[in-house]
């Protein structure tokens, strides 16, 4: 570990994508882990189109079951320390396939973040774009409405993350795949790199030269192609890589 915070201490430019594990001590559930059921529902069953077309409203107690288990949730470690190595300007972007918002919770600047999966914030219409408070929807459907539509244009209203089946947003993955190839550093954190476009963004880094580090409890898919791989709980490695590129001795 030493040797490897000793490489890394030097980066200049470095770009970080996280996923589920690290909100994970926040109380947050992953999707792949043991808690990722709803009512013995997996995510994929009910993030998507088709499933929101047949059961709008078992769709909607979802994202309200979801968003009232993140709204009381904190920042843990991991995302302090990613916005404390944000301060030290050495971050160029922090892409996050999290929708609960706690990096930017934590302090990392809305111009340095990309909610690459979108945000449960909000609701958003997919005709006219118009996007609102989740909070505001969500009391509709409690008020009796099983799917409120858009009250600008009447077009349907979903959840403002990306569904599955659903693209991302062209602007935003192109800055993350200019991030990737322009950093000198990559840092995967608590993702399982299982899920593309984003599970990409390692290998595009790498290919341009940049070194990859991968944090994360398990093994991932792109572990061969690290120039080192930490396992373990994702706020206890970040501190100890942080601190030193912090507060150098
Ligand atoms: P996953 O649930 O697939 O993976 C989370 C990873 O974090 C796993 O490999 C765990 O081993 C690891 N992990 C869990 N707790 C940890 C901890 N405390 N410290 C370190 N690692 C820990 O979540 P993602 O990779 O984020 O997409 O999933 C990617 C996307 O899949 C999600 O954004 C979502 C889903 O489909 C959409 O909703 C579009």
């Amino acid at each position: 570990m030493k040797d490897l915070v000793r490489r890394l201490t030097p980066a200049a430019r470095i770009t970080v994508l996280t996923g589920a594990g690290v909100s994970a001590a926040s109380g947050v559930p992953t999707f792949r882990g043991k808690d990722g059921l709803w009512k013995n529902f997996r995510p994929e069953a009910l993030a998507t189109a088709e499933a929101f077309g047949r059961d709008p409203s078992l769709v909607w107690e979802w994202y309200a079951w979801r968003r009232f288990r993140i709204a009381t949730c904190e920042p843990n470690a991991a995302h302090l320390a990613l916005a404390d190595l944000d301060r030290t300007g050495r971050l160029d972007l922090l892409i996050t396939q999290n929708i609960d918002g706690l990096h930017l919770a934590a302090g990392s600047p809305p111009q340095r973040v990309i909610e690459i999966h979108g945000s449960i914030r909000d609701s958003v219409c997919l005709a006219c774009g118009d996007r609102r408070p989740m909070v505001e929807t969500l009391d509709r459907v409690r008020g009796g409405d099983p799917d409120p539509s858009c009250l600008v244009c009447g077009g349907v209203l979903k959840s403002a993350t990306v569904s599955f089946g659903q693209n991302l947003d062209p602007a935003l993955l192109a800055r993350a795949e200019e991030a990737a190839a322009g950093c000198d550093l990559f840092l995967a954190v608590g993702t399982s790199l299982t899920v593309y476009p984003a599970a990409r963004l390692p290998e595009i880094a790498v290919d341009a030269g940049a070194r990859l580090v991968i944090v994360n409890a398990e093994s991932t898919p792109l572990d061969g192609l690290a120039d080192g791989v930490l396992r373990g709980e994702a706020g206890d490695l970040l501190s100890a890589i942080v601190a030193p590129v912090v507060a150098p001795t």
